[in-house]
């Protein structure tokens, strides 16, 4: 599958691409969903997440056209995750609701390592560099045997904050934006 960059929408979701947004999530693979599950996939989530709490989390999506079907999807969370705190507050982080955000990027399968990925981050990081947002914090860090998404987030600035264990071990990286 090749992109045509020029063609490729990529933006904030909208109300109406919920539920383009469902069957994209009920695509992903075994594989993809290893790595990204930072939500329940069911309908009921989304709505949640992205009308009933629109203040606090965002959505971007990449389309091929205006129309298509969502080819990546990128959640994006005002603030950090609670449970994260002591261990992010362990690398030293003053972290604050207003200036930090947190993010679990993906690309659809058939779409992955071919550039989509890279082109959703800088949108994201473009985005938000008109915001009060200063840090965007990696959602529940990412598995260091994921060694795709690792050179992604190093190639996009990231820096390792340090390790953890759930299920094998994990980075948690951040990236300092604005600066
Ligand atoms: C991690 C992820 C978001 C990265 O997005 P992506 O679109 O695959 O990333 P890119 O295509 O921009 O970059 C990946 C690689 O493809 C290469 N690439 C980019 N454009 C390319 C093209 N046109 N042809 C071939 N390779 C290409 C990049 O150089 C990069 O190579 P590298 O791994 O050697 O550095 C995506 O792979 C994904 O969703 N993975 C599964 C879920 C996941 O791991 N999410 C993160 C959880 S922490």
């Amino acid at each position: 599958m090749s992109i045509n960059q020029p063609s490729l929408y990529i933006g904030l979701l909208q109300a109406t691409d919920l539920d383009a947004l469902y069957s994209y999530l009920l695509k992903l693979g075994p594989e993809t969903r290893k790595r990204f599950a930072p939500h329940a996939f069911d309908r009921e989530m989304l709505d949640n997440l992205f009308i009933r709490q629109q203040d606090l989390y965002r959505a971007y999506i990449a389309k091929p056209d205006s129309m298509g079907e969502i080819i990546a999807y990128a959640v994006v969370m005002r603030g950090f995750l609670l449970h994260d705190l002591p261990r992010l507050q362990g690398y030293g982080l003053n972290l604050s609701h207003e200036t930090d955000c947190t993010i679990a990027p993906s690309v659809a399968d058939r779409y992955q390592q071919k550039g989509v990925g890279s082109l959703l981050m800088s949108h994201i990081i473009h985005d938000l560099e008109n915001t009060a947002i200063n840090r965007m914090i990696l959602w529940g860090g990412v598995q260091a045997e994921n060694q795709t998404a690792l050179r992604f987030y190093l190639r996009h600035g990231f820096v390792k904050l340090g390790e953890f264990d759930y299920h094998g071990l994990n980075w948690d990286m951040c990236l300092n934006i604005n600066s």
